[in-house]
C-alpha cells in the first residue's frame, strides 16, 4: 500500500510518500522559519498564507521524488489535529480535493500519534508495547503505547512544553529562532555546570518547565549588564542540561515502573543532540532499549502521518468528506 501523507499543523508544509507503512519513498518539507523569525514565534495568519502558497508544489515534489504519479497512490493521510486551525485546514482541503478527484480513501491523523509512529520508518523499530516520550513545541507527555490508537498517559507537563522552554529562553537571551536549534548548537561549546537551574517536580511523573524559564528571567534581571557573548554558551549548556535531566529521569523511571523495556523518544525536541546522547547513555545503564528516529523524522514531517494513515486504512477505517480540523485532540483519556 502506497500512501501520500500531508502535514500542515504548524509552520512546516510537508508531503511524503510511504510504502507499506515502513519504507520512506520521499519526504518534502517546506519550512517557514524565515517568515516567522523576526516575530520570534509562529504567527498563525502568516502560517496559513504560506501553507496555501507551498502546498501544491510540495505535494508535486513528494510524488516526483518518489518517482510516482497520483495514479499509483493507494490512499491519502492528512493531519487533522492538534494544531493551528487555519494551518490544518490548508492540508486538509488539499487532501480532500485529491482524494475526491482520484476516488482515494482518506484518513485524518493525530499529529502526536504521527510523532510516535515516525519510529516505524527506522531500520530497527520497536515491538509493542513501549513507553513513548512525545516532546515538542506544544507537548511533553509520557505514554504507554499498547498498539496504534491505544495509549495511556503516564505523565505530562502541567505548564509549558519542553520545546517552549527552549524557545522562550532563546527569546529572553536574544540569540535567535527557533530556540531549540540555537541552544543545541551554542551548548556544544558551553559548560553544563556553569549556572544552576531548577529541575521541576522531581518526585512526580509530570513535568513543569515554567519555573525554569522564570529562573532564567530572574538571573537576567539580577545582573547589571546582559550576558557577554562568551557566557552565552555556558547559559545554554546549563539550561539545556536542566531540561534533559528531567526528561531522561522521568521517562526512564516511567518505563521501569510499567516494566517496559523499550522507550521511544520523538517530537521536535528529540532532535536535540544532548538529549539523544543522554537517553542512549542512561537507558543502556538501566537495561532499557531506546529508539529515537533521525532528527529529520523528529521535527514535523508528513512521513510520520503517512505511517499512521497506512495502519488506519489497512484496518478498514475511512474518513468522509466531513473530515474537519481540530485544534485540541488528546491521544488518550486524561488520567
Ligand atoms: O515537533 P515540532 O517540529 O513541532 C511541534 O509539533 O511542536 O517541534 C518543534 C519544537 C520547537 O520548540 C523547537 O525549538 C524544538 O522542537 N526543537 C529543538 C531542536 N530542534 C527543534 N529543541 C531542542 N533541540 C533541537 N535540536
Ligand atoms: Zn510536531
Amino acid at each position: 500500500m502506497v500512501i501520500l501523507g500531508i502535514e500542515s499543523s504548524c509552520d512546516e508544509t510537508a508531503a511524503a510518500v510511504v510504502r507499506d507503512g515502513n519504507l520512506l519513498l520521499s519526504n518534502v518539507i517546506a519550512s517557514q522559519i524565515k517568515d516567522h523569525a523576526k516575530f520570534g514565534g509562529v504567527v498563525p495568519e502568516i502560517a496559513s498564507r504560506k501553507h496555501i502558497e507551498a502546498i501544491v508544489p510540495v505535494i508535486l515534489q513528494a510524488l516526483a521524488d518518489a518517482d510516482l504519479t497520483l495514479e499509483e497512490i493507494d490512499g491519502i493521510a492528512v493531519t487533522k489535529g492538534p494544531g493551528l486551525i487555519g494551518s490544518l485546514l490548508v492540508g486538509l482541503s488539499a487532501a480532500k480535493a485529491l482524494a475526491f478527484a482520484r476516488r482515494l480513501p482518506l484518513a485524518g491523523v493525530n499529529h502526536l500519534e504521527g510523532h510516535i509512529a515516525a519510529v516505524f520508518l527506522t531500520e530497527h523499530p520497536p515491538e509493542f508495547p513501549f513507553v513513548a516520550l512525545v516532546v515538542s513545541g506544544g507537548h511533553t507527555t509520557i505514554y504507554r503505547v499498547e498498539d496504534f490508537q491505544r495509549f495511556t498517559v503516564l505523565g505530562q507537563t502541567r505548564d509549558d512544553a519542553a520545546g517552549e522552554a527552549f524557545d522562550k529562553a532563546a527569546k529572553l537571551l536574544e540569540i535567535g529562532y527557533p530556540g531549540g536549534v540555537v541552544i543545541d548548537r551554542l551548548a556544544k561549546q558551553g559548560n553544563r555546570r556553569a549556572f544552576s537551574f531548577p529541575r521541576g517536580m522531581r518526585n512526580s511523573m509530570d513535568f513543569s518547565f515554567s519555573g525554569l524559564k522564570t529562573s532564567l528571567l530572574t538571573l537576567l534581571r539580577k545582573r547589571a549588564a546582559p550576558f557577554e557573548a562568551g557566557e552565552i554558551p555556558d547559559v545554554a549548556a546549563s539550561y539545556q542540561e536542566a531540561i534533559c535531566d528531567v526528561l531522561v529521569e522521568k521517562t526512564l523511571r516511567a518505563a521501569a515502573e510499567v516494566s517496559a523495556g523499550r522507550v521511544v523518544i520523538c517530537g521536535g525536541v528529540a532532535a536535540n543532540s544532548r538529549l539523544r546522547e543522554r537517553f542512549r547513555g542512561d537507558a543502556s545503564a538501566m537495561g532499557i532499549e531506546v529508539f529515537i528516529p533521525p532528527p529529520v523524522l523528529c521535527t514535523d514531517n508528513a512521513a510520520m502521518i503517512a505511517v499512521v494513515g497506512t495502519h488506519r486504512l489497512e484496518s478498514g477505517q475511512r474518513d468522509g468528506w466531513d473530515l474537519n480540523a481540530v485544534s485540541r485532540w488528546p491521544l488518550a483519556a486524561q488520567p
